[in-house]
């Protein structure tokens, strides 16, 4: 089994596997050169290419896993609710979801494998074309971020109309974390079933919630989530911002908890009690000369103290600014200082 495989199980391994949220993205020159001549949403709909994006970090960088290339937000096409991404602002829903009329209107069922089936054509590609030894990771977004771009219209700070939402009038912002939940169960087991050999779910904007709330409106829905997930693969349970929900996190499920920079990964990780984790370097440590930036990950990698389960990773993804030699550095540097 491979290191990456081996770790999620909380097993030992001889040195410490790593990949890097967003490892397929701008930052390369080859990214750019192909999103040059399709949008990003086209490029996600061409399993050819798609599948091209995904292979290239992995023969570029020397990563131990591959994560899909895919948008979290793909799935919101199926459920009825449109979107495009614009230049410079990122995603924009067409009609942000406000009113309960809006909510009951959002699908029930999605049909994953026939609506989202370039995605299963896109894993299909990329297993006939990775190494043996490195896995791939399929994902999806959580039900709560996925709501939050749902009812915000795109991308927020303070998440204001989702909380409108949520506290006001509960029944309408259940019943879309319900659909949304299903569509999300259905469309990862659909990505096992086409070859994704573990799984991330994204909740990258939970962490705006009080821990009272996410255990009221989240919670339930994450539980829900995880114990209809397909377990013949690992589960990645990500977030950002999540000091004080990791351990309401690990209860909802996930194999493997992911940590953002923000925590001491040793001493979280002990408190925990998990089997394993994910994380936990500043993404923006990329920005560093060299060798502060192997230093900070030495850090990393001291706290984890070789304790079987670290699967390396950044806190949050590589931005665009970020140089391919230095993350090509990182990955190199993990693999040397961590052999055991
Ligand atoms: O990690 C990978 O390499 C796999 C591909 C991947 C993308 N998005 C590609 C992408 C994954 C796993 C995601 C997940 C995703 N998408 C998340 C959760 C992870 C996170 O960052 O918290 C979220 C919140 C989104 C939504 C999203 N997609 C936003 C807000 C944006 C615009 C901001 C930006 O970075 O441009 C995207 C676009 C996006 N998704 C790009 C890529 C490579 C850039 C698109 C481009 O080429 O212009």
């Amino acid at each position: 089994m491979s290191a990456f495989l081996q770790a999620c199980r909380g097993e030992p391994t001889s040195f410490t596997p790593i990949w890097l949220m967003r490892q397929a993205g701008r930052y390369q020159p080859e990214y750019r050169a192909i999103r040059a001549k399709v949008s990003f949403v086209e490029l996600c709909k061409n399993p050819d290419l798609a599948a091209e994006v995904t292979l290239l970090p992995v023969t570029q960088l020397g990563v131990d896993a591959a994560i899909l290339f895919a948008d979290i937000l793909l799935v919101l096409e199926p459920l009825g609710i449109g979107f495009e991404f614009s230049k410079g602002d990122g995603p924009v829903i067409h009609e942000p979801l406000r009113t309960t009329a809006a909510i009951d209107a959002v699908r029930e069922q999605i049909d994953a494998r026939n609506s989202l089936d370039y995605v299963m054509s896109t894993i299909k590609r990329v297993r006939a074309g990775l190494p043996s030894g490195v896995p791939l990771i399929g994902f999806a977004g959580a039900p709560f971020t996925l709501a939050s771009y749902a009812i915000e219209g795109g991308g927020s700070r303070d998440y204001l109309h989702t909380k409108q939402l949520m506290y006001g009038d509960e029944g309408a912002f259940r019943a879309l974390m319900h659909k949304l939940t299903s569509a999300v169960i259905d469309y990862l087991n659909v990505q096992v079933e086409s070859g994704a050999q573990c799984l991330q779910v994204f909740d990258s904007w939970i962490g705006c919630l009080s821990p009272a709330d996410y255990g009221r409106y989240v919670k339930p829905h994450m539980t829900r989530l995880f114990a209809e997930l397909d377990k013949s693969v690992p589960h990645i349970h990500f977030g950002t911002g999540t000091a004080t929900l990791l351990a309401q996190q690990m209860e909802a499920g996930g194999d493997v908890i992911g940590f953002d920079w923000r925590v001491e990964l040793g001493a979280t990780w002990q408190q925990l009690g998990a089997k394993a984790v994910q994380g936990n370097l500043d993404p923006y440590s990329l920005l560093a000369p060299r060798d502060e930036l192997k230093r900070r990950a030495s850090q990393v990698l001291r706290s984890a103290a070789g304790r079987p389960g670290h699967i390396f990773n950044l806190g949050h993804g590589i931005f665009p600014e970020a140089s391919v030699d230095q993350v090509r550095a990182l990955v190199d540097h993990v693999h040397e200082d961590s052999q055991r």
